[in-house]
C-alpha cells in the first residue's frame, strides 16, 4: 500500500487538531494504518523548540528566525518521523506544515511566500504532501476554540486575517495539492466533508 502524506492548515481556531483526530480514527477504522503528527513538534527536539516559538512576547525573535527555526525542525521531522512512515506504507497526518510558514512568515510577516518556498526547497527538497486541507474561515468568524494563547495567536486581528488571506494565496499557487475547505459547519459535517475529500483526491 502506497504512503499518504496529508497536510492540515488554516488559521487559528478552525478545528482543525479536533478534525484531526477524528479522521484518524475514521481511517484506522477502515484499517488504515495512520500516524498522527503536528507542527511544530513532532519529535523530541521539535517540541522543545515549538515552547521557544509559542511562548513568550509576541516581539522575541524576528520573523526570519521564526522561518528558520520552523523550518530547522521540520527537516527533523520530515527525516525521522514523517518519511519512515510513508516508506513504510502508512497515512501521516500532520497538524500544519511548511504552507504555515508560506502564509504566516511568508504572506503575514511579509517575508514573501516565494522566499519561504525557495527556503523550504533548500532545507527540504522535492518532497511534498499528497494533498493538503485548508480549513478556510474568516478570521473573525472562527469556532473560538483557542485555549491557551500562543505567541501568534496574540499578534491581533489584522495578522490573523493576514494569515488566512496567505492561506489562500498559497491554494491558488499550489492547485494540485490544495483543497480550500469551507469549514463552517457542525464537528460531524466537517470531518464527513474530509472524508469525502480524501476519497475523491487519494481513493481512501
Ligand atoms: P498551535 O497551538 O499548534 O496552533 P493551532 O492549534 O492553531 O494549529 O500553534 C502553532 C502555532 O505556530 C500557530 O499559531 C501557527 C504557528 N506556526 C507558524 O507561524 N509557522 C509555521 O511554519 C508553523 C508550523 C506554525
Amino acid at each position: 500500500m502506497p504512503g499518504y502524506f496529508i497536510t492540515f492548515e488554516g488559521g487559528e481556531g478552525v478545528g482543525k487538531t479536533t478534525q484531526l483526530k477524528l479522521v484518524a480514527e475514521e481511517l484506522r477504522k477502515k484499517g488504515y494504518d495512520v500516524v498522527a503528527t503536528r507542527e511544530p513538534g513532532g519529535t523530541i527536539l521539535g517540541e522543545k523548540v515549538r515552547d521557544i516559538l509559542l511562548k513568550g512576547s509576541v516581539d522575541k525573535m524576528e520573523p526570519m528566525t521564526e522561518a528558520l527555526l520552523f523550518t530547522a525542525i521540520r527537516v527533523n521531522h520530515v527525516s525521522s518521523v514523517i518519511k519512515p512512515a510513508l516508506e513504510a506504507g502508512k497515512i501521516v497526518l500532520c497538524d500544519r506544515y511548511a504552507d504555515t510558514t508560506n502564509a504566516y512568515q511568508g504572506f503575514a510577516h511579509g517575508l514573501g511566500i516565494d522566499n519561504m518556498i525557495k527556503l523550504y526547497k533548500f532545507a527540504i527538497g522535492d518532497f511534498e504532501p499528497n494533498l493538503t486541507i485548508i480549513f478556510d474561515i474568516e478570521a473573525d468568524k472562527s469556532h473560538g476554540i483557542l485555549t491557551e494563547i500562543n505567541r501568534f495567536e496574540s499578534m491581533g486581528n489584522d495578522w490573523l486575517s493576514k494569515g488566512v488571506q496567505g492561506f489562500r494565496e498559497v491554494a491558488k499557487l499550489f492547485p494540485e495539492r490544495c483543497v480550500l475547505m469551507n469549514s463552517v459547519g457542525t464537528v460531524p459535517t466537517i470531518t464527513n466533508r474530509i472524508m469525502n475529500i480524501l476519497n475523491e483526491k487519494l481513493g481512501i
